[in-house]
């Protein structure tokens, strides 16, 4: 895929995890894109490209994966709402290949970028991909989805999507804010033949700290260790 950037106002962050860290090229002042990439569909409903932030759920997440580490070695590992990738990069770096997927093209060439800037592109695969129509036709042994359920009608589909892409043993971690309707989305993974188990991690963002909860997603037939 090539990168084609150049509509955007660059800036570079680092992200620093427990051991590591991930150089991210992100969007600058992306409140401004906010407003020129907001949309309706045609029912009506308001579209906004939460793409163009990085979220501290996905800092959370990627700290977690992290302390995964050889155990993501050599494993396939698909990403959903994968932004500008830190979480994927993270297990890219522990050694896994990951499969990044966002709705949002131009997410994806971000991402891409920044897998090239922290050297672990051969580790690595895009797709875009709606996770209401996914495209991919093999389960994974993990999936990461940092804070991708923050709307009701995204739930069913996300679930749909951990039934068929989730391989038996498999293990789904998703983070969020806390945010107070997450209640509503564990419901359902538990009605539908899943068991989570849940931490916190504090996380710090341009000044601000939030508690960001980490859920993990496992089959209910599947005894954790
Ligand atoms: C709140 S952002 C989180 C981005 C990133 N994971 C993070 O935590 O920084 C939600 C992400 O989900 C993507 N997304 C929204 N709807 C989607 C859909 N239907 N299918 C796939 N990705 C979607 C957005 O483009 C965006 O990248």
């Amino acid at each position: 895929m090539k990168t084609q950037l150049q509509d955007y106002p660059l800036t570079n962050t680092t992200i620093t995890l427990g051991t590591g860290q991930v150089e991210l090229t992100l969007i600058d002042e992306p409140d401004w894109y906010l407003d020129k990439l907001s949309r309706e569909d045609s029912e009506g409903k308001l579209y906004l490209p939460y793409w163009t932030y990085l979220w501290e759920s996905s800092i959370a997440l990627a700290r977690h994966v992290e302390k995964l580490g050889t155990r993501l070695e050599d494993t396939h590992v698909l990403e959903i709402g994968c932004g500008f990738g830190l979480t994927g990069i993270v297990a890219c770096q522990a050694g896994a290949q990951v499969v990044f997927t966002d709705v949002e093209r131009d997410a994806l060439h971000f991402a891409e970028r920044n897998t090239a800037q922290n050297g672990v592109r051969q580790n690595a695969n895009f797709v875009q991909m709606d996770w209401n129509t996914p495209c991919l036709n093999y389960e994974f042994p993990y999936i990461l989805a940092a804070d991708v359920i923050y709307e009701e009608p995204d739930w069913t589909p996300i679930v749909a999507l951990l039934q068929n892409y989730l391989a038996p043993n498999g293990i789904a971690l998703f983070s969020e804010p806390n945010r107070s309707n997450s209640l509503g989305f564990f419901k359902l993974i538990r009605d539908n033949g899943f068991t989570y188990q849940k931490s916190t991690c504090p996380v710090t963002l341009d000044g601000k700290t939030a508690e960001v909860c980490i859920y993990t997603v496992q089959r209910a037939s599947v005894k954790s260790d």
